[in-house]
């Protein structure tokens, strides 16, 4: 995309504001869209939907090559390539065990960090190589925000902090702070929930509020790519449904990958969806093909609830 090396990854506004819409091409053109129940929005949805509708599209593809993971001696990936289209949702499905959450974290670059465990072949954020030479890690992981299974404020941070935090430590300047933290509550649907409590403790919200104030910290930093790992899991139903009508409102600016266990899920919120089983990716292909009808047989013995 440019001359000469070019390492880390950095905000595209320009490219992405002259050819339409990436994403709007990708879900018409091939029809990769799987049609799903329409659902009136929520007062998150439609918040969300206000906030984003004056950003900038951000969302970057994510393509994976020939990556390999390890834990010591345990080989957990094997060879996935996997592309993630700019602006779609792809959910993640597999048995417990078959690399799900390593995969996801080779692509924010946080699988290194665990003792022992390293990982080879590429993966490019557009045409950036995030584990190229002189790559910046943070600014990867600014790039590439993850939300994690159980929602994770900083515990003695008030709401207002907690969304400022993720600013203050990524060192962002442009802007007021007070304007950038309530766009992000605005963008996560949480604002109107806590606009007259923002100095009390993050953890005082329910799990639901708190897994969206998450997600305000993440797109705090303006990345390109969330990476949510199982994100739902921990929620009642209904703090479920707000976070899934978010999702949908974040793909118009993000590149969202969704690890998930719950079938019912990914046909409600993913464009694409990628079956994993011991290491390796078995398929991927729109959603609705994959849940209704998947070329291989052990995808359809996973959907149809055989195993895992
Ligand atoms: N820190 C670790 N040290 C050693 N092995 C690990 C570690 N984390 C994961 N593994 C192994 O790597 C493989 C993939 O694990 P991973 O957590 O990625 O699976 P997953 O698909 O996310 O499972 P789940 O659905 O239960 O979250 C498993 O065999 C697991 O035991
Ligand atoms: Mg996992």
């Amino acid at each position: 995309m440019s001359t000469g090396p070019q390492p880390t990854p950095g905000p595209r506004e320009e490219a992405r504001t002259a050819p339409a819409s990436n994403g709007a091409e990708q879900r018409t053109g091939e029809g990769v869209s799987a049609p799903r129940p329409q659902r009136p929005a929520s007062r998150a949805g439609s918040e969300a939907a206000a906030a984003v509708q004056s950003g900038t599209v951000r969302g970057r593809a994510v393509r994976l090559k020939d990556v390999h993971a390890y834990y010591g001696d345990v080989h957990a990936i094997r060879g996935v390539d996997l592309d993630y289209q700019a602006n779609q949702v792809t959910a993640m499905i597999g048995p417990s065990g078959c690399g799900k959450s390593t995969l996801v974290r080779c692509i924010n670059r946080m699988h290194e960090e665990i003792p022992g465990a390293r990982a080879t072949g590429e993966i490019s954020l557009d045409d950036v190589n995030i584990y190229g030479p002189g790559v910046d890690v943070v600014a990867v992981r600014r790039s590439i925000g993850m939300v994690f299974q159980k929602p994770n404020p900083f515990p003695t941070m008030s709401i207002f902090e907690n969304v400022a935090a993720g600013l203050r430590l990524s060192g962002g300047k442009r802007g007021d702070l007070k304007e950038r933290v309530e766009r992000s509550l605005r963008g996560a649907g949480l604002w109107e929930e806590v606009k007259d409590r923002l100095a009390s403790p993050g953890i005082g919200l329910s799990g639901g509020q708190q897994q969206r104030l998450c997600i305000a910290r993440t797109i705090a930093v303006e990345p390109e790519v969330i990476l949510m790992d199982e994100p739902c899991s921990a929620l009642d139903p209904i703090a479920t449904l707000k976070v899934e009508e978010l999702i949908e409102e974040l793909k118009t600016r993000y590149t969202i990958v969704i690890v998930t266990h719950n079938m019912q899920q990914a046909a409600r919120v993913a464009d694409t969806t990628a079956f994993m089983l011991s290491g390796e990716l078995v398929e991927v292909g729109p959603t609705d093909t994959i849940f209704t009808k998947p070329s291989n047989s052990r995808t359809e013995d996973y959907v149809s609830g055989k195993f895992g």
